[in-house]
Protein backbone atom coordinates (compact mmCIF):
# COMPACT_ATOMS: atom_id res chain seq x y z
CA UNK A 1 0.00 0.00 0.00
CA UNK A 2 1.22 3.56 -0.40
CA UNK A 3 0.48 6.85 0.57
CA UNK A 4 -1.02 8.94 -2.57
CA UNK A 5 0.53 12.62 -1.80
CA UNK A 6 3.60 11.42 -0.29
CA UNK A 7 4.07 8.04 -1.71
CA UNK A 8 5.45 6.30 0.95
CA UNK A 9 5.34 2.84 1.31
CA UNK A 10 3.18 1.16 3.95
CA UNK A 11 3.35 -2.91 3.32
CA UNK A 12 0.36 -4.38 3.90
CA UNK A 13 -2.15 -2.21 6.29
CA UNK A 14 -5.38 -3.85 7.17
CA UNK A 15 -6.81 -1.16 9.63
CA UNK A 16 -4.87 1.82 9.03
CA UNK A 17 -6.11 4.22 6.29
CA UNK A 18 -4.20 7.50 6.74
CA UNK A 19 -0.32 7.47 5.46
CA UNK A 20 1.92 7.35 8.93
CA UNK A 21 4.61 10.18 7.33
CA UNK A 22 1.99 12.84 6.06
CA UNK A 23 -1.76 11.46 6.98
CA UNK A 24 -2.73 11.17 3.13
CA UNK A 25 -4.80 8.74 1.83
CA UNK A 26 -3.18 4.81 1.34
CA UNK A 27 -4.07 3.49 -1.78
CA UNK A 28 -3.73 -0.96 -2.54
CA UNK A 29 -1.50 -1.57 -5.31
CA UNK A 30 -1.92 -4.57 -6.91
CA UNK A 31 1.11 -7.06 -8.03
CA UNK A 32 0.19 -9.92 -10.34
CA UNK A 33 1.79 -12.06 -12.86
CA UNK A 34 -1.20 -13.54 -14.01
CA UNK A 35 -4.99 -12.35 -14.67
CA UNK A 36 -8.33 -13.14 -16.18
CA UNK A 37 -9.26 -12.28 -19.56
CA UNK A 38 -12.45 -12.41 -21.14
CA UNK A 39 -12.34 -15.79 -22.39
CA UNK A 40 -11.62 -17.78 -18.95
CA UNK A 41 -14.21 -15.56 -17.12
CA UNK A 42 -17.54 -17.26 -18.68
CA UNK A 43 -17.46 -20.48 -16.14
CA UNK A 44 -16.18 -18.49 -12.80
CA UNK A 45 -18.71 -17.56 -10.13
CA UNK A 46 -21.22 -15.13 -10.58
CA UNK A 47 -19.77 -12.55 -8.00
CA UNK A 48 -17.45 -9.63 -7.84
CA UNK A 49 -14.97 -12.60 -6.81
CA UNK A 50 -14.47 -14.04 -10.42
CA UNK A 51 -11.97 -11.15 -10.45
CA UNK A 52 -10.11 -12.88 -8.05
CA UNK A 53 -6.61 -12.20 -9.72
CA UNK A 54 -7.03 -8.29 -8.91
CA UNK A 55 -8.64 -8.18 -5.91
CA UNK A 56 -7.19 -9.33 -2.12
CA UNK A 57 -6.61 -13.29 -1.09
CA UNK A 58 -7.84 -13.23 2.33
CA UNK A 59 -9.29 -16.70 2.22
CA UNK A 60 -13.06 -17.12 1.71
CA UNK A 61 -14.66 -14.46 1.40
CA UNK A 62 -17.98 -12.43 2.96
CA UNK A 63 -20.34 -12.59 0.20
CA UNK A 64 -24.21 -12.48 -0.66
CA UNK A 65 -23.07 -12.51 -4.55
CA UNK A 66 -22.81 -8.83 -4.97
CA UNK A 67 -21.56 -7.85 -8.42
CA UNK A 68 -22.87 -9.01 -12.07
CA UNK A 69 -25.23 -6.65 -12.47
CA UNK A 70 -26.87 -5.92 -15.48
CA UNK A 71 -25.84 -3.38 -18.27
CA UNK A 72 -28.57 -2.19 -20.55
CA UNK A 73 -28.77 -0.94 -23.43
CA UNK A 74 -31.33 2.10 -24.02
CA UNK A 75 -31.88 3.23 -27.72
CA UNK A 76 -35.15 4.75 -26.88
CA UNK A 77 -33.81 6.89 -24.14
CA UNK A 78 -30.36 7.74 -26.37
CA UNK A 79 -33.13 9.05 -28.86
CA UNK A 80 -34.53 11.43 -26.62
CA UNK A 81 -31.49 12.78 -24.99
CA UNK A 82 -29.70 13.00 -28.63
CA UNK A 83 -26.43 10.27 -28.02
CA UNK A 84 -25.56 8.04 -30.18
CA UNK A 85 -25.19 4.95 -27.76
CA UNK A 86 -26.44 4.85 -24.69
CA UNK A 87 -26.10 2.01 -21.99
CA UNK A 88 -27.11 2.02 -18.50
CA UNK A 89 -25.41 -0.24 -15.87
CA UNK A 90 -28.19 -0.92 -12.91
CA UNK A 91 -26.42 -1.32 -9.26
CA UNK A 92 -29.68 -1.76 -8.06
CA UNK A 93 -29.65 -5.48 -8.99
CA UNK A 94 -26.77 -5.90 -6.18
CA UNK A 95 -27.94 -7.62 -2.79
CA UNK A 96 -29.04 -4.51 -1.37
CA UNK A 97 -29.50 -2.37 -4.06
CA UNK A 98 -26.46 -0.28 -4.52
CA UNK A 99 -23.51 -0.44 -5.42
CA UNK A 100 -22.20 -0.42 -1.82
CA UNK A 101 -22.36 -3.87 -1.77
CA UNK A 102 -18.99 -4.61 -3.89
CA UNK A 103 -16.93 -2.93 -1.47
CA UNK A 104 -18.55 -4.35 1.47
CA UNK A 105 -18.09 -7.95 0.30
CA UNK A 106 -14.02 -7.30 0.39
CA UNK A 107 -14.35 -4.50 3.75
CA UNK A 108 -15.97 -7.05 5.50
CA UNK A 109 -13.89 -9.65 4.57
CA UNK A 110 -10.77 -6.88 5.61
CA UNK A 111 -12.22 -6.30 8.92
CA UNK A 112 -12.80 -10.69 9.74
CA UNK A 113 -9.16 -10.84 8.62
CA UNK A 114 -7.83 -7.83 11.08
CA UNK A 115 -9.71 -9.44 14.14
CA UNK A 116 -12.47 -6.59 14.77
CA UNK A 117 -15.79 -7.28 16.26
CA UNK A 118 -17.08 -4.37 15.59
CA UNK A 119 -18.10 -2.42 12.12
CA UNK A 120 -19.15 0.98 12.21
CA UNK A 121 -19.80 3.70 9.34
CA UNK A 122 -21.26 6.95 8.55
CA UNK A 123 -23.59 6.96 5.88
CA UNK A 124 -26.47 8.78 3.41
CA UNK A 125 -28.41 5.48 3.77
CA UNK A 126 -26.88 3.29 1.26
CA UNK A 127 -23.78 2.09 2.77
CA UNK A 128 -25.43 1.62 6.07
CA UNK A 129 -28.04 -0.79 4.37
CA UNK A 130 -24.93 -2.82 3.21
CA UNK A 131 -22.93 -2.83 5.95
CA UNK A 132 -25.71 -3.84 7.81
CA UNK A 133 -26.42 -6.96 5.82
CA UNK A 134 -22.61 -7.73 5.41
CA UNK A 135 -21.81 -7.56 9.15
CA UNK A 136 -25.04 -9.64 9.94
CA UNK A 137 -23.27 -12.75 7.34
CA UNK A 138 -20.55 -12.15 8.79
CA UNK A 139 -21.37 -11.91 12.65
CA UNK A 140 -20.14 -8.87 13.00
CA UNK A 141 -21.63 -6.33 15.92
CA UNK A 142 -22.46 -2.98 13.64
CA UNK A 143 -23.32 0.45 14.07
CA UNK A 144 -24.50 3.09 11.82
CA UNK A 145 -24.27 7.07 11.79
CA UNK A 146 -27.29 8.96 9.94
CA UNK A 147 -28.39 12.22 9.57
CA UNK A 148 -31.33 12.34 10.90
CA UNK A 149 -34.40 12.85 9.00
CA UNK A 150 -31.89 12.82 6.31
CA UNK A 151 -32.09 9.43 5.14
CA UNK A 152 -34.48 7.56 2.37
CA UNK A 153 -37.15 5.04 3.87
CA UNK A 154 -35.84 2.52 2.65
CA UNK A 155 -32.27 2.48 3.04
CA UNK A 156 -33.48 3.30 6.79
CA UNK A 157 -35.52 0.13 7.00
CA UNK A 158 -33.09 -1.99 5.46
CA UNK A 159 -30.44 -0.90 8.07
CA UNK A 160 -32.70 -1.64 10.95
CA UNK A 161 -33.65 -4.82 9.41
CA UNK A 162 -30.46 -6.24 9.43
CA UNK A 163 -30.13 -5.57 13.19
CA UNK A 164 -27.55 -2.75 12.87
CA UNK A 165 -27.32 -0.19 16.09
CA UNK A 166 -28.65 3.18 14.21
CA UNK A 167 -28.04 6.21 15.44
CA UNK A 168 -29.10 9.47 14.39
CA UNK A 169 -26.45 12.78 14.78
CA UNK A 170 -28.04 15.79 14.16
CA UNK A 171 -26.43 17.76 11.25
CA UNK A 172 -25.46 16.48 7.96
CA UNK A 173 -23.75 13.22 6.67
CA UNK A 174 -20.31 15.29 6.87
CA UNK A 175 -21.31 15.83 10.60
CA UNK A 176 -21.92 11.97 11.11
CA UNK A 177 -18.77 11.08 9.66
CA UNK A 178 -16.47 13.34 11.38
CA UNK A 179 -18.09 12.03 14.62
CA UNK A 180 -17.63 8.37 13.52
CA UNK A 181 -13.80 8.75 12.47
CA UNK A 182 -13.65 10.27 16.00
CA UNK A 183 -14.95 7.52 18.36
CA UNK A 184 -14.37 4.17 15.81
CA UNK A 185 -11.30 3.72 17.94
CA UNK A 186 -12.83 4.93 21.34
CA UNK A 187 -15.32 1.49 20.99
CA UNK A 188 -13.06 -0.63 19.03
CA UNK A 189 -14.50 -0.13 16.35
CA UNK A 190 -13.52 -0.80 12.16
CA UNK A 191 -14.51 1.89 9.87
CA UNK A 192 -15.98 1.15 6.70
CA UNK A 193 -16.92 4.24 5.18
CA UNK A 194 -14.60 4.87 1.70
CA UNK A 195 -11.80 6.54 3.67
CA UNK A 196 -10.68 2.89 3.96
CA UNK A 197 -8.96 1.48 0.87
CA UNK A 198 -10.65 -2.33 0.60
CA UNK A 199 -14.16 -0.66 0.29
CA UNK A 200 -12.99 0.75 -3.41
CA UNK A 201 -10.65 -2.56 -4.48
CA UNK A 202 -14.58 -4.15 -3.91
CA UNK A 203 -15.72 -1.45 -6.18
CA UNK A 204 -13.51 -1.01 -9.01
CA UNK A 205 -15.06 -4.73 -10.15
CA UNK A 206 -17.93 -2.39 -11.87
CA UNK A 207 -14.88 -1.40 -14.24
CA UNK A 208 -13.81 -5.13 -14.88
CA UNK A 209 -17.79 -5.98 -15.35
CA UNK A 210 -18.20 -3.17 -18.31
CA UNK A 211 -14.61 -4.52 -19.87
CA UNK A 212 -16.21 -8.07 -19.45
CA UNK A 213 -20.10 -6.97 -20.59
CA UNK A 214 -18.67 -4.88 -23.58
CA UNK A 215 -16.36 -7.27 -25.22
CA UNK A 216 -13.05 -5.56 -24.00
CA UNK A 217 -14.21 -2.58 -25.89
CA UNK A 218 -13.86 0.19 -23.52
CA UNK A 219 -13.99 3.03 -26.20
CA UNK A 220 -16.62 4.27 -24.10
CA UNK A 221 -17.23 7.29 -21.41
CA UNK A 222 -18.52 6.67 -18.15
CA UNK A 223 -20.62 8.68 -16.17
CA UNK A 224 -21.24 8.23 -12.23
CA UNK A 225 -22.61 10.40 -9.69
CA UNK A 226 -20.32 11.80 -7.17
CA UNK A 227 -21.11 12.17 -3.31
CA UNK A 228 -18.15 11.20 -0.94
CA UNK A 229 -15.93 10.64 -4.41
CA UNK A 230 -14.65 6.80 -4.00
CA UNK A 231 -16.97 5.34 -6.35
CA UNK A 232 -15.43 7.21 -9.39
CA UNK A 233 -12.23 7.06 -7.98
CA UNK A 234 -12.63 3.29 -7.56
CA UNK A 235 -13.99 2.75 -10.94
CA UNK A 236 -10.82 4.93 -12.36
CA UNK A 237 -8.31 2.23 -10.41
CA UNK A 238 -10.74 -0.47 -12.03
CA UNK A 239 -10.03 0.68 -15.68
CA UNK A 240 -6.20 1.24 -14.82
CA UNK A 241 -5.82 -1.66 -13.75
CA UNK A 242 -6.71 -3.33 -16.65
CA UNK A 243 -4.74 -1.08 -18.48
CA UNK A 244 -1.64 -1.77 -16.98
CA UNK A 245 -2.40 -5.69 -17.34
CA UNK A 246 -2.54 -5.61 -20.95
CA UNK A 247 -6.12 -6.16 -21.12
CA UNK A 248 -7.28 -2.72 -22.55
CA UNK A 249 -5.78 -0.12 -25.11
CA UNK A 250 -8.60 2.73 -24.66
CA UNK A 251 -9.06 3.73 -20.81
CA UNK A 252 -12.42 5.55 -20.66
CA UNK A 253 -13.11 9.00 -19.84
CA UNK A 254 -14.96 9.44 -16.44
CA UNK A 255 -17.45 11.98 -16.05
CA UNK A 256 -18.61 12.93 -12.71
CA UNK A 257 -21.87 14.36 -11.29
CA UNK A 258 -22.88 16.10 -8.48
CA UNK A 259 -26.02 18.08 -7.25
CA UNK A 260 -26.17 21.48 -7.90
CA UNK A 261 -26.44 21.76 -3.98
CA UNK A 262 -23.62 19.61 -3.12
CA UNK A 263 -21.34 20.36 -6.00
CA UNK A 264 -18.38 21.29 -4.25
CA UNK A 265 -15.93 19.46 -6.71
CA UNK A 266 -17.79 20.49 -9.67
CA UNK A 267 -17.57 23.89 -8.84
CA UNK A 268 -13.34 23.60 -7.72
CA UNK A 269 -13.55 22.11 -11.51
CA UNK A 270 -15.33 24.43 -13.39
CA UNK A 271 -12.89 27.29 -11.62
CA UNK A 272 -9.97 25.46 -12.44
CA UNK A 273 -9.22 25.34 -8.62
CA UNK A 274 -6.56 23.49 -6.79
CA UNK A 275 -8.82 22.77 -3.87
CA UNK A 276 -12.84 22.29 -3.12
CA UNK A 277 -14.50 24.89 -1.01
CA UNK A 278 -16.72 22.91 0.91
CA UNK A 279 -20.45 23.16 1.41
CA UNK A 280 -21.53 23.83 4.95
CA UNK A 281 -25.00 23.08 4.05
CA UNK A 282 -25.59 20.69 1.43
CA UNK A 283 -29.53 20.44 -0.38
CA UNK A 284 -30.57 18.52 -2.73
CA UNK A 285 -33.27 15.78 -3.75
CA UNK A 286 -30.86 12.98 -3.85
CA UNK A 287 -30.12 12.75 -0.48
CA UNK A 288 -27.59 10.09 -0.92
CA UNK A 289 -24.72 12.38 -2.47
CA UNK A 290 -26.12 15.25 -0.04
CA UNK A 291 -22.30 15.68 0.65
CA UNK A 292 -20.65 19.17 1.19
CA UNK A 293 -17.28 17.70 2.19
CA UNK A 294 -16.19 14.63 0.13
CA UNK A 295 -13.33 12.87 1.59
CA UNK A 296 -12.16 11.35 -1.58
CA UNK A 297 -12.10 14.37 -3.45
CA UNK A 298 -7.90 14.13 -3.96
CA UNK A 299 -8.44 10.53 -5.94
CA UNK A 300 -11.69 11.37 -7.51
CA UNK A 301 -9.68 14.86 -8.84
CA UNK A 302 -7.02 12.38 -9.93
CA UNK A 303 -9.75 9.98 -11.85
CA UNK A 304 -11.41 12.96 -13.92
CA UNK A 305 -8.18 14.74 -14.39
CA UNK A 306 -5.92 11.55 -15.27
CA UNK A 307 -9.11 10.22 -17.66
CA UNK A 308 -9.40 13.79 -19.38
CA UNK A 309 -12.77 14.25 -18.19
CA UNK A 310 -14.92 16.49 -15.51
CA UNK A 311 -16.96 16.64 -12.94
CA UNK A 312 -20.33 18.64 -13.54
CA UNK A 313 -23.42 19.51 -11.57
CA UNK A 314 -27.01 18.96 -12.28
CA UNK A 315 -30.14 20.72 -10.72
CA UNK A 316 -32.70 18.73 -8.71
CA UNK A 317 -35.34 18.93 -11.29
CA UNK A 318 -33.09 18.00 -14.19
CA UNK A 319 -32.70 14.34 -11.79
CA UNK A 320 -36.70 14.37 -11.76
CA UNK A 321 -37.15 14.56 -15.13
CA UNK A 322 -34.34 12.06 -16.06
CA UNK A 323 -36.08 9.37 -13.40
CA UNK A 324 -39.17 10.00 -15.15
CA UNK A 325 -37.56 9.41 -19.05
CA UNK A 326 -35.42 6.32 -17.61
CA UNK A 327 -38.32 5.02 -15.96
CA UNK A 328 -41.13 5.61 -18.89
CA UNK A 329 -39.09 4.97 -21.83
CA UNK A 330 -37.11 2.20 -20.84
CA UNK A 331 -38.67 0.57 -17.90
CA UNK A 332 -35.49 0.86 -15.65
CA UNK A 333 -35.33 3.73 -12.67
CA UNK A 334 -32.90 4.44 -10.38
CA UNK A 335 -33.28 6.51 -6.99
CA UNK A 336 -32.19 10.05 -8.19
CA UNK A 337 -28.71 9.67 -7.17
CA UNK A 338 -28.81 7.25 -9.73
CA UNK A 339 -30.57 9.08 -12.31
CA UNK A 340 -28.03 11.98 -12.40
CA UNK A 341 -25.95 10.44 -14.81
CA UNK A 342 -28.45 10.78 -17.13
CA UNK A 343 -29.83 14.32 -16.27
CA UNK A 344 -26.31 15.51 -16.91
CA UNK A 345 -26.13 13.72 -20.38
CA UNK A 346 -28.94 15.43 -21.13
CA UNK A 347 -28.24 18.68 -20.54
CA UNK A 348 -24.79 18.83 -21.56
CA UNK A 349 -24.92 17.13 -24.64
CA UNK A 350 -28.34 19.83 -25.68
CA UNK A 351 -25.55 22.56 -25.04
CA UNK A 352 -23.01 20.80 -27.16
CA UNK A 353 -20.32 20.50 -24.30
CA UNK A 354 -20.52 16.98 -24.36
CA UNK A 355 -20.28 15.31 -28.01
CA UNK A 356 -23.49 13.67 -29.35
CA UNK A 357 -21.47 11.14 -31.23
CA UNK A 358 -19.90 8.74 -28.13
CA UNK A 359 -20.68 5.45 -26.80
CA UNK A 360 -21.84 6.47 -22.79
CA UNK A 361 -22.26 4.28 -19.97
CA UNK A 362 -24.65 5.69 -16.98
CA UNK A 363 -24.23 4.16 -13.65
CA UNK A 364 -27.29 3.94 -11.70
CA UNK A 365 -25.93 3.46 -8.77
CA UNK A 366 -29.40 2.44 -6.03
CA UNK A 367 -32.30 0.93 -6.89
CA UNK A 368 -35.10 2.91 -7.29
CA UNK A 369 -37.40 1.18 -4.27
CA UNK A 370 -34.78 2.53 -1.62
CA UNK A 371 -36.69 6.33 -2.24
CA UNK A 372 -40.69 5.90 -2.53
CA UNK A 373 -40.82 9.54 -2.06
CA UNK A 374 -44.30 10.11 -3.87
CA UNK A 375 -42.67 13.59 -4.46
CA UNK A 376 -40.66 12.45 -7.54
CA UNK A 377 -43.83 10.78 -9.23
CA UNK A 378 -45.71 13.58 -8.21
CA UNK A 379 -45.74 14.17 -12.08
CA UNK A 380 -48.23 11.03 -12.46
CA UNK A 381 -51.04 11.08 -9.72
CA UNK A 382 -53.37 8.34 -8.91
CA UNK A 383 -56.87 8.51 -10.74
CA UNK A 384 -60.23 6.90 -10.11
CA UNK A 385 -61.27 4.32 -12.52
CA UNK A 386 -63.99 6.68 -13.99
CA UNK A 387 -61.76 9.71 -14.97
CA UNK A 388 -59.47 7.45 -16.36
CA UNK A 389 -62.52 5.75 -18.49
CA UNK A 390 -63.20 8.85 -19.68
CA UNK A 391 -59.50 10.38 -20.30
CA UNK A 392 -58.95 7.25 -22.33
CA UNK A 393 -62.54 7.35 -24.18
CA UNK A 394 -61.45 11.16 -25.33
CA UNK A 395 -58.38 9.92 -26.66
CA UNK A 396 -59.94 7.29 -28.32
CA UNK A 397 -62.54 9.76 -29.81
CA UNK A 398 -59.15 12.10 -31.17
CA UNK A 399 -57.44 9.21 -32.43
CA UNK A 400 -60.17 8.45 -34.58
CA UNK A 401 -60.41 12.06 -36.05
N1 LIG B 1 -25.15 6.99 -5.59
C1 LIG B 1 -25.70 6.44 -4.50
C2 LIG B 1 -27.02 5.77 -4.64
C3 LIG B 1 -25.04 6.51 -3.25
O1 LIG B 1 -25.59 5.95 -2.19
C4 LIG B 1 -23.81 7.20 -3.18
C5 LIG B 1 -23.10 7.32 -1.90
C6 LIG B 1 -23.27 7.73 -4.35
C7 LIG B 1 -23.97 7.61 -5.53
C8 LIG B 1 -21.96 8.45 -4.37
O2 LIG B 1 -20.89 7.56 -4.21
O3 LIG B 1 -19.83 8.52 -2.21
O4 LIG B 1 -18.62 6.92 -3.65
O5 LIG B 1 -19.09 9.23 -4.45
N2 LIG B 1 -23.60 7.03 -0.79
C9 LIG B 1 -22.86 7.03 0.49
C10 LIG B 1 -23.69 6.37 1.56
C11 LIG B 1 -22.29 8.32 0.84
O6 LIG B 1 -23.48 6.66 2.75
O7 LIG B 1 -24.51 5.53 1.24
P1 LIG B 1 -19.52 8.08 -3.58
Amino acid sequence: MTCIDCFEDHGLELRSYRCRRCGGPLEVQVETDRVFSASNLSSRVQSIWRYAELLPDLGSPVTLGEGMTRLVRCERLAKIIGVKNLYVKLEGTNPTGSFKDRGMSVGVTVALRAGARRVVCASTGNTAASLAAYAARAGLECAVLVPKGKVASGKLFQARLFGASVCEVSGTFDDALKTALGEAESIGAYILNSVNPWRLEGQKTTAFELYEQMNGDTAFDVVVPVGNAGNISAIWKGFRELSANGLIDDLPRMIGVQSAGAAPLAKMMSLGLEEPSWVEDPQTIASAIRIGRPVNWKRAVRAVRGSGGMIYSVEDSEILEAMRLMATSEGIASEPAGAAPVALLKSKVQSGELPSDLTYVCIATGHHLKDPNPALVSWNEPTTVEDYLIRAGLQRIKSRK
